[in-house]
């Protein structure tokens, strides 16, 4: 599956970009809200993700790089979330966090940075829906792709086969037509890209090439 991120879409005209999503490929639309706190950048927050709300006809993929995301849940799910991903390193009470995702009615999903061991979710994966990856440094759009994470992508899917979860395993960050064959084989079943497709001269063909690599 693959998750655009409109990190570096043109916001200047945000409704043409996801009236193009909802006729492309996407199967889901990826939204990065960075606190300037737990990453350095500063994206955008819940005005934004409602907009997007109003005019997405595929579900939206919200993956939150904030301190205290769980001050925040009802907001996200109130705002339009139907996936709600909040960082390990950021949660001390991951596994209530998830709880409480879930029980307002959205999809949890737990992110690891890239120094972050998949084995520090082995005791949660049955409780996620989804597990993000993180294959570049989370905070900006349009960095290089870091390759000892495909190796965390090998682990995460030997996590959830070894523990019969149905956990979607969702890779992030640097992904390009020069690695999604490669990160699909290492288990990954949704791809997030973003200035691949955005800076690409068909957004809709790009997308197409990604899914079918
Ligand atoms: C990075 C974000 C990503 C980012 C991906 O902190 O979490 O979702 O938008 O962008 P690219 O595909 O350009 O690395
Ligand atoms: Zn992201």
């Amino acid at each position: 599956m693959l998750s655009p991120s409109i990190l570096t879409a043109n916001f200047g005209v945000l409704q043409q970009e996801i009236e193009m999503l909802n006729e492309s490929c996407a199967d889901m639309i990826h939204l990065d809200v960075m606190d300037g706190t737990f990453v350095p950048n500063i994206s955008f927050g819940l005005p934004v993700v409602k907009a997007v709300a109003r005019i997405a006809r595929k579900p939206l993929d919200v993956h939150l790089m904030m301190i205290h995301p769980e001050k925040y849940i009802e907001d996200f799910r109130d705002a339009g979330a139907a996936f709600l991903t909040v960082h390990l390193e950021a949660c001390s009470h991951l596994a209530s966090v998830t709880e409480q995702i879930k029980s307002l009615g959205m999809k949890a999903g737990a992110a690891l940075n890239p120094h972050t061991p998949v084995a520090m979710l082995e005791d949660i994966i049955g409780e996620l829906d989804l597990l993000l990856v993180m294959s570049v440094n989370p905070g900006f759009g349009g960095q290089r792709f870091i390759p000892f994470t495909i190796e965390k992508i090998r682990r995460a899917r030997e996590l959830a086969r070894r523990t019969r979860s149905e956990t979607l395993i969702e890779v992030d960050g640097g992904i390009s037509l020069d690695n999604a064959a490669e990160v699909y084989a290492a288990g990954a079943d949704i791809l997030v890209a973003g200035s691949a497709i955005f800076s690409s001269d068909n957004p809709a063909d790009y997308m197409k090439k990604l899914k079918t690599v």
